[in-house]
């Protein structure tokens, strides 16, 4: 076998991105992936997931609105990519495992550490691989900048800040992003933040923070501009005003294992708003953790500060894995319009590389679960009332705020 059988459960907005993230991989030489099937509980979804992959790969994956269905009546089926909204994947990747399947699933990989837990075990019990698919980690920004870090660029880091705090009360791209139990949009959006504050910082200690609900009602916007057909129908049929249940802004310090400590303000509210990260280190500095389509700088000690390519031209022993370096040539993103569908090819690629050859997984389901428990130890510490350590959310010690999105799910 030279390349997986896959099927996406799931086609909805990032469900269809999925599909020219395929493409693009389909199209290079480094193709493993075979798309064979399409699922959705909504048919229409599916419906039309299937004819945008018609349209972009040129074959018609069969359709199916139940996971079971397409376990048995799909020969072969290797894996799937789980892209439902978050407060199900549980129940879907731990059904696939069962089924015998291998699991690559969008972040957050769980609605709660409880659920990512039970996703963990499930891949143990089955002997399958379970990979989150985390895309910012795979920018050559974010490579980049993990490089610089790992060989001392900028000395030792002992200080970083992280924020993200947009204003406003609009409808943040679906309603459920908006409900507690649903996965609010700070699990949705900031999940990639604390995995990348790991992934370039490494494990965190320990958290004190605070979380505000400052938009109660949310709003539909104006418009969503031109994009997938799948969003316009979506858009065309939102609701005008959704109460939101899920806190919108956050407020942190993280304490790193490394003695680093991290300042975190992120949001979607209210009036206002900054951006900025930056890496403080002993000898320099670096603007920018890495992120999609993202560019970073850095300034060392008595230096000027470089753009990415002056850093990428003065620096040796740099590189991207082979299917990355030829994604992106030139080991920049920034302003590539394919860089949503580049990032998401690599996820394809490393999972059925892993499934081929014994490729490791990069961000598997230990990882994905610390993601997700440093986001809600935010919560978590709101709630206490205290700074917590980080091994009291991973191990679910402290829990009061989670317990009710599983008390919500009927989550055992
Ligand atoms: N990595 C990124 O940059 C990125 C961007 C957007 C979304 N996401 C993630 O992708 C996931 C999906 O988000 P979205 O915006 O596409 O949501 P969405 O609501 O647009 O789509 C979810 C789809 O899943 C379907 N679904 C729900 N339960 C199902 C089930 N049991 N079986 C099969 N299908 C089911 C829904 O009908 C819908 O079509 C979320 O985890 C989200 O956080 C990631």
């Amino acid at each position: 076998m030279d390349k997986i059988r896959l099927g996406l459960v799931g086609c909805g907005g990032m469900g269809t991105r999925h599909l020219y993230g395929l493409w693009e991989l389909v199209q290079s030489p480094f193709s493993n992936v075979e798309l064979c099937a399409v699922c959705d509980i909504r048919r229409e979804n599916a419906e039309l997931a299937a004819q945008e992959a018609e349209k972009l790969i040129g074959i018609r994956p069969e359709i199916f609105t139940n996971l079971d269905e397409m376990a048995r009546a799909v020969p072969d089926l290797t894996a799937v990519d789980v892209v439902t909204d978050p407060s199900v994947h549980h129940d879907v990747v731990c059904q696939a495992l069962d089924l015998g399947l291998h699991v690559m699933v969008e972040k957050p990989m769980a609605i709660t550490v409880k659920a990512c837990r039970q996703m963990i075990e499930a891949a143990e019990r089955n002997n399958r691989h379970l990979s989150v698919a985390e895309n910012f980690r795979r920018d050559p920004s974010a490579r980049l900048v993990h490089y610089l870090l790992q060989t001392g660029a900028i000395g030792l880091p002992y200080m970083a800040l992280f924020h993200s705090l947009g204003p406003g009360n609009g409808i943040f791209i679906t309603p459920w992003r908006h409900i507690k139990e649903r996965g609010g949009a700070l699990l949705d959006m900031a999940v990639h933040f604390t995995h990348m504050i790991r992934y370039q910082l490494g494990d965190i200690a320990e958290v004190y923070g605070d979380v505000r609900l400052v938009e109660p009602v949310r709003k539909k916007p104006d418009s969503i501009g031109d994009t997938y057909t799948f969003y316009q129908n979506q858009f065309q049929a939102m609701e005008s005003e959704v109460p939101a249940t899920a806190e919108d802004t956050s407020l942190a310090m993280f304490r790193m294992e490394n003695g680093a400590t991290v300042n975190w303000l992120v949001g979607l509210s209210g009036h206002g708003g900054c951006g900025g990260e930056v890496i403080f280190g002993n000898e320099g500095s670096i603007n920018g953790f890495g992120t999609r389509g993202g560019s970073i700088s850095m300034q060392r000690r008595g230096q000027e500060a470089r753009n990415q390519e002056e850093i990428l031209a003065s620096i040796d022993g740099f590189s991207l894995e082979p299917l990355a370096e030829y994604l992106f040539p030139t080991g920049i993103s920034a302003g590539d319009s394919a860089v949503d569908w580049k990032l998401i090819a690599l996820e394809y690629y490393e999972l059925a590389e892993a499934i081929l050859n014994g490729r490791k997984i990069e961000v598997d389901g230990g990882c994905g679960l610390k993601d997700v428990a440093a986001l809600y130890a935010i919560f978590e510490s709101a709630r206490a009332g205290r700074a917590l350590r980080m091994s009291e959310v991973e191990n679910c010690e402290v829990y009061a705020y989670q317990a009710e999105i599983d008390g919500a799910l009927s989550l055992q």
